[in-house]
């Protein structure tokens, strides 16, 4: 049986959870794509941690040497921060690779970019574990705007501040304790600031701009504001009168602009984003035809976030974003796709 070559750019929470889905699921792939998932080498900084990773597999701090290796289909990208992975997806791009990234720090900058340059030469990129972790949302929004025109979108965008949020309010942690156990869950960036801070549900909310209105506001007129300033005593106040505080992203297009914000705010029993907790995040989307479309679950982690990865991985494979080009190219027919379709 012929394989799909793929490399893997970092094996921290999600390179794991990459490693760990492509593994457990390896018969699952076979029968869908017709071949066996070979990983074929892994990106990472530092050497002298012990990891368990297949001996067969090479794995280096160069990257140079993971263009090297012949053959690669497709790249998953989870490193940190705009550089270097932004270089090294334009790299494999040129090279006629596809690329799947988890990284919402990189592309909420430089989707656009990457998306232009793999249009022209036609490999795909996808992009669904930059937003919401497990939740399909950038695949609802592609299926919605088949017909709909979207013109609001609100969402709880980052389980750390949820995660914490829920922690402080139901079993009265401190907010350094809350945070701590988000960051031994894998739940954390790298800085966590972005989560506190707003940083990383603004990244996520650009992302989403782009996706369901073509475009971002200027991203210096979003206000950004995070969960630091929301005590324990503010969240169980809240509580007693039914109310929730909730760290909450809103994007809208109007005729004239987009607009976002991302903030902290309260919410009422009857509120969607009510019940959503711990890890969790919602997504609500706004349809000219379908009305208001809400899907919730893990916003963050190993598994949620690998399961977007290879799910992005098995769309572009069945060529549901690759041309038909590209998917003779790699040998693989499209089993539900149209050509060409892209965010
Ligand atoms: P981790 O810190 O757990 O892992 C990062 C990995 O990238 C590590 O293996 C690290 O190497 C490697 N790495 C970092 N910088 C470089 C570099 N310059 N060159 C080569 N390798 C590098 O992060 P996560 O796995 O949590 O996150 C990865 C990406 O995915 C981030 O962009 C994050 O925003 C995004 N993301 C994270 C989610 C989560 O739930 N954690 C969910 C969705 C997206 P080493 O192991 O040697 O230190
Ligand atoms: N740090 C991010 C969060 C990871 O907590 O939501 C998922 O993007």
């Amino acid at each position: 049986m012929s394989e799909l070559h793929v490399a893997l750019l970092g094996f921290g929470t999600v390179g794991q959870g990459v490693y760990e889905a492509l593994d457990t699921h390896r018969e699952r792939i076979k029968d869908i794509t017709g071949k066996e998932v070979r990983i074929r080498a892994i990106l990472i900084k530092d050497p002298s941690k012990e990891r368990e990773i297949d001996p067969s597999i090479k794995v280096t701090t160069d990257f140079d040497e993971i263009l090297e290796e012949e053959d690669i289909d497709v790249l998953f990208e989870a490193i940190v921060g705009e550089e270097p992975g932004y270089t090294y997806l334009t790299k494999a791009i040129e090279r006629g690779i596809h690329v799947v990234t988890a990284n919402k720090a990189m592309f909420a900058s430089k989707g656009e970019d990457l998306l232009t340059r793999a249009r022209e030469r036609e490999v795909a990129v996808g992009f669904e574990a930059t937003t919401a972790g497990g939740l399909p949302v950038i695949g609802a929004i592609r299926q919605l705007l088949n017909v709909n025109e979207i013109t609001h979108i609100q969402g709880i965008l980052n389980g750390t501040s949820n995660f914490i949020l829920s922690q402080m309010r139901k079993e009265g942690l401190s907010f350094e304790r809350a945070l701590s156990i988000a960051q031994e869950k894998g739940y954390a960036e790298a800085d966590p600031t972005s989560d506190v801070g707003g940083q990383d549900a603004f990244y996520k909310l650009m992302i989403l701009s782009r996706a369901a209105f073509h475009g971002q506001p200027d991203w210096e007129a979003v206000p950004k504001k995070g969960i630091t300033d929301l005590t324990s005593d503010w969240l169980q106040a809240a509580e007693s009168f039914s109310l929730r505080f909730k760290h909450v992203g809103s994007i809208q297009r109007d005729r004239e602009s987009i607009s976002g914000v991302v903030e902290p705010v309260l919410v009422k029993e009857s509120h969607p984003f009510y019940g959503v907790e711990d890890v969790e995040n919602v997504v609500s989307v706004k349809g000219s035809l379908v009305g208001r479309v809400t899907l919730s679950g893990p916003g963050a982690g190993k598994l949620p976030t690998g399961s977007a990865m290879v799910e992005d991985f098995l769309s572009l494979i069945e060529g549901r974003y690759a041309s038909s080009e590209t998917r003779a190219r790699i040998g693989v027919e499209s089993l539900s796709g149209r050509d060409g379709e892209w965010v």
